[in-house]
Formats: C-alpha cells, structure tokens, sequence
C-alpha cells in the first residue's frame, strides 16, 4: 500500500452516481425478465467455507488453483470469498432443507472476488447476475434458460453485437469417453505442454484445451473433438438443444472446443461472446451441470445456469442514466424560510426532488440553483405569502409564472 496515502485495491473499481444509477438499471432490467421466466430471489452470503468452492469448481480450475480469495477467520475456520454463485446457491439448497421446493429457478446478483490480472472487463472484485434452474433434466430447460439470456442481451440492446457459441460435454460416460481419448492424444506432447497443462493432464485433460498457452494452443488445433465422444443419449439431448433453439429463432455458433473454466459441466454449455472488448469478450456464460448437487451431498439433481459480468455488460450499453432533475425552492425571508421546510417535506412526499437554498442574494441562489441542474425554482417571500402565491421560474422555457398556493403541488408534478 502506498504510503499516507489510500487506495483503492488493485482490481476493485468505485461505482459513483451515474455509473452506479447504470449498474442498478441493468441489474433491474435483468431481475424484471428472470422474474418473467419464474426465478425467484436468492442472496447468499458473500464468503463460505472454502470447500464450498474447492472440490466443486474443480483442482484444475484456474478459479480454485490461482484465483480464490481464502483465508483463515479468527476462530481458524477456512474461508473463502465467493468467486461464482453456482456453488453457493447450490449449498444453500442442501443445507437450507430447499431440495423439496424443487424444481426451482432461482436468480442471484452481487459481488464476486477472483485473484485475477485486472485489465479491461477483467477485476478482482466484479459482479455477477445469476440465473440457475435447479432440478430441471430436459433439454427444454437448457434452450428456455439460453432463451432467457438471449432475452436479456436484447432488452439491453446488445444483443446484435455478441454471438452465441455452445458445445455439449456430454454425459458422465461421454466425457469419461472423450478423457481417455484425450489422455492419450496428450501424451504425445506431453514435453511441449506449459506447466499448467502438464498437471491438467492426470487430473483434468479437458481443462487442456482451454488454456491460453500459445504452446498448448497449437497442440489443441488438432486434438479430437468432443462429438466424437458423445454417447447416443448426449447426442440426442443435445440435438433437442439446438432443435428448440432453432424453434426460438436464436442463432447459435456450434464451437466444439468450448469447455468453459469451471469443472462442474455436463452436456450443454454455452457463451454470448462478443469482440467489442477486446480479450475479454465473453459477456455471458453457462451449461448445465447435472452432477453438482450430488457431488456436495445433495440428493441428484439435474441442473442448467448462466451468470453474466455486470462490468462487460455495462461497458457495452450505452449510459442514459441520470438522476431527476429538482426543483429549488427559495424562501427570501424569515417566514418564508419557515414555511419553506414543511412545503418540501410535502413535496417531497409527493415524489418531487426538491432542494432548499436559503443562502446568498437571490442572483446568487439562482446561479447554484442552474448548478444543481433544476428545472425550476419556487421563489417566494412575504408578498407572495400575503397574496397566496409562488413565483416559478421554468428553467428550460425560460418563462415565469404565479401558482396559487393550493395548485403548486399539480403544477409542480407536470414539469
Ligand atoms: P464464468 O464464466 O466464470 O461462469 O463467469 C460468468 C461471467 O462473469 C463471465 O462471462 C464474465 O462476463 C463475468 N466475469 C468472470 N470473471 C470476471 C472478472 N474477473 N471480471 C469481470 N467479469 C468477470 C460462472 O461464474 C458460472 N457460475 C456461471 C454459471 C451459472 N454456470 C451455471 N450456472
């Protein structure tokens, strides 16, 4: 930390007015439509028990390998922060007793921390909205959930500017399958691979081919293709993915080497990527992960999600965001000012954004009030009091009029 002196940690970004007025406009929008598909609201805490993570992203995952934010608490229980929602709804499935709610769409948002090299769309602490169908085997739920997010990337406008990409991982025989053959064709290689990969190779073959190694890059050019691997149950759950999706009209670029960075995939995965933010260009991503809640002591529960980078989504929509604009009352004068309290109070209980400005001469007050970017001011003192009325000035018309006092509130609401 730099010396007397504080800032912001490296990776973590201030949100302030308009910027945060557009992070919660896009993270509404996005609750309104999950809503429209049937999720209801789950917020789960934002640190847990590291095995939370651990065992269920996976050991070859560069999220549980090299980017957890994990420490020990005072009472020397291992904590993490939480660098997706997948595991930690899941968790709050099992231990909450909700496995006989089931089926259930849930939706999420809210910070996420990964110790990850901070560039363009890429921080330390970011934010998520996320979406899981919880209990849901057919592949309806896949297309309706991609359907869904396709939904939302065009409610935000965006959609024309990002591509669908999707592949199928298969069931567990197909991807075991598809290990073994990999297994063998790295083998070959086995002393040209980065050190990562190396590793990978025993533990998780398949985390090979997302490397961004330029060595291992090469070697994947011409690895085996996961269709070749997919049983005739993975194939025809995966064929009725992409049937549905043609029945919704979406478009979809089929990417056999998608594998996604997180190891609890199953059949379909997916990703909105779009090339107008440089390396990091994958806005939304998901699948379906049928084998989770088991693996962390649920009963077996098919399962399909997404989550999308509110940061990338907010990088590609264009801010029309701003605040409403107040009206500034002027009280020139000891009853006036008096009086000027209960009239916002009223007012404001009206839903008028009002301000107050007792201080300086009038041409002053008129200058601050041009600075607060009002639409209008209320000039008022003991004339006007005695007479009934309030002197509005419209800002933007340039014009001045007299309100009685019991037609200020209506007048007030049509500006
Ligand atoms: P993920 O691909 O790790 O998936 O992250 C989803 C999205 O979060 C990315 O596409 C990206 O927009 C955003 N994101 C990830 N890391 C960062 C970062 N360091 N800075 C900014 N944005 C980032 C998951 O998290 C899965 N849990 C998604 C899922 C839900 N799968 C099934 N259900």
């Amino acid at each position: 930390m730099a010396k007397n002196k504080l800032q912001s940690v490296r990776g973590t970004k201030d949100l302030f007015a308009e910027e945060y007025l557009q992070y919660l406009s896009i993270e509404n929008k996005i609750r309104q439509i999950a809503l429209l598909y049937g999720c209801k609201d789950i917020a789960t805490p934002i640190f847990e028990f590291t095995e939370v993570f651990k065992r269920t992203l996976g050991d070859t995952s560069d999220v549980v390998n090299k980017e957890m934010y994990s420490f020990d608490d005072r009472g020397g229980e291992n904590i993490t922060l939480r660098p997706e929602f997948t595991a930690s709804v899941v968790r709050a499935l099992i231990s909450g007793g909700m496995q006989q709610l089931l089926p259930l769409k849930l939706f999420s948002s809210g910070p996420l921390f990964r110790y990850e090299r901070p560039q363009k769309g890429r921080q330390r602490q970011f934010h998520q909205v996320n979406v899981e169908y919880i209990g849901y085997d057919s592949p309806l739920a896949d297309s309706e959930i991609i359907a869904m997010a396709a939904h939302i990337l065009e409610n935000l406008g965006i959609l024309d500017k990002c591509i669908l990409h999707i592949n199928s991982l298969g069931d567990v025989e197909s991807r075991a399958n598809y290990r073994n053959i990999l297994t063998e064709y790295f083998s070959d290689f086995v002393n040209e691979l980065s050190d990562d990969s190396k590793m990978r190779l025993s533990k998780n073959p398949l985390r090979i081919l997302d490397s961004k190694d330029e060595g291992d890059k090469k070697i994947n050019a011409n690895a085996p293709k996961i269709t070749e691997s997919l049983n005739s149950f993975s194939q025809d759950f995966f064929g009725q993915v992409l049937a549905n999706l043609g029945h919704y009209g979406i478009k979809y670029e089929y990417d056999t080497k998608l594998v996604r960075g997180l190891d609890y995939y199953t059949h379909t995965c997916f990703e909105f990527i779009t090339d107008h933010l440089g390396s990091q260009g994958t806005v939304l991503g998901g699948g379906r992960y049928d084998g989770l809640v088991k693996m962390m002591g649920g009963e077996e529960t098919p399962s399909v999600g997404f989550a999308a980078g509110i940061e990338r989504l907010m990088m590609l929509v264009e801010n029309n965001n701003h605040y409403p604009r107040p009206i500034v009352l002027i009280p020139i004068g000891d009853n006036a000012e008096k009086q000027s309290y209960i009239l916002a109070q009223i007012l404001r209980k009206s839903n008028i954004h009002i301000e107050i400005d007792f201080k300086g001469n009038l041409a002053k007050r008129m200058k601050k009030a041009n600075k607060y970017n009002a639409k209008a001011v209320v000039i008022f003192g003991d004339d006007e009091i005695s007479q009934n009325i309030f002197k509005v000035r419209h800002f933007d018309l340039g014009s001045e009029s007299n309100i009685s006092s019991n037609k200020l509130l209506d007048f007030l609401q049509t500006l």
